[in-house]
């Protein structure tokens, strides 16, 4: 098969570059199991994270009742949703990549804050411990993985892509 489809051969590529990049990304899922709902501690949660400059958070939650806001310091202390800087929410499995070393601040709008919904957390500078040498010490709700696989029709195209790539190794 000399005459290789230039699409196919820049669907290829651009898998392969995607799946390289997306190898090293690291997610963080607030609450752990609990995921972002009322009645968890995030103080607690945030305090056995490491959390650096480049990774992800994602957010679990039941859009129906929640969301995610990121506010100031000022509005995270008084459970204010209303002049947030940014909000996050999306279909309920949301992610949010941490881009700068500094404090940041959620809460969920409609009163929830008020019911614990509210998660502070530093970001560091810096790379984390390469994987290899820490395996054990990694948090229990850090998982490495690529954060766009999450929803389903993105996960299907990781798949066709696979499959893409093994069928033309095959070919090949
Ligand atoms: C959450 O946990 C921290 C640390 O254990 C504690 O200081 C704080 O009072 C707790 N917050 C709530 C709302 O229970
Ligand atoms: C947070 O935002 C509010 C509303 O925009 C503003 O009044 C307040 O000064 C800000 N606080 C900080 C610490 O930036
Ligand atoms: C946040 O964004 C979602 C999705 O775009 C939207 O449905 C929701 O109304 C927004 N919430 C606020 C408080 O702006």
């Amino acid at each position: 098969m000399r005459m290789m489809n230039s699409g196919v051969m820049v669907a290829v590529v651009m898998t392969m570059g995607w799946l390289m990049a997306s190898a090293t990304a690291i997610l963080h899922k607030v609450g752990g199991k609990q995921g972002w709902d009322q009645n968890v501690n995030y103080t607690e949660w945030a305090a056995n994270e490491q959390v650096y400059v480049g990774e992800w958070l994602i957010f679990n939650f039941g859009k129906r009742y929640y969301n995610v806001l990121e506010v100031n310091k000022t509005s995270y202390e008084n459970c204010n949703d209303q002049a947030f800087i940014k909000n996050i929410t999306r279909g309920g499995r949301d992610v949010y990549q941490l881009t700068e070393a500094r404090p940041y601040y959620f809460l969920s709008g409609g009163g929830y804050c008020w019911h614990g919904m509210k998660l502070y957390l530093t970001v560091h500078d810096g790379l984390p411990p390469a994987p290899e040498l820490a395996p054990a010490l990694a948090p229990a709700t850090s998982v490495a993985c690529p954060p766009n696989s999450l929803t389903s029709s993105a996960a299907e195209m990781l798949f066709l892509s696979i499959a893409l790539c093994l069928a033309l190794m095959w070919t090949l």
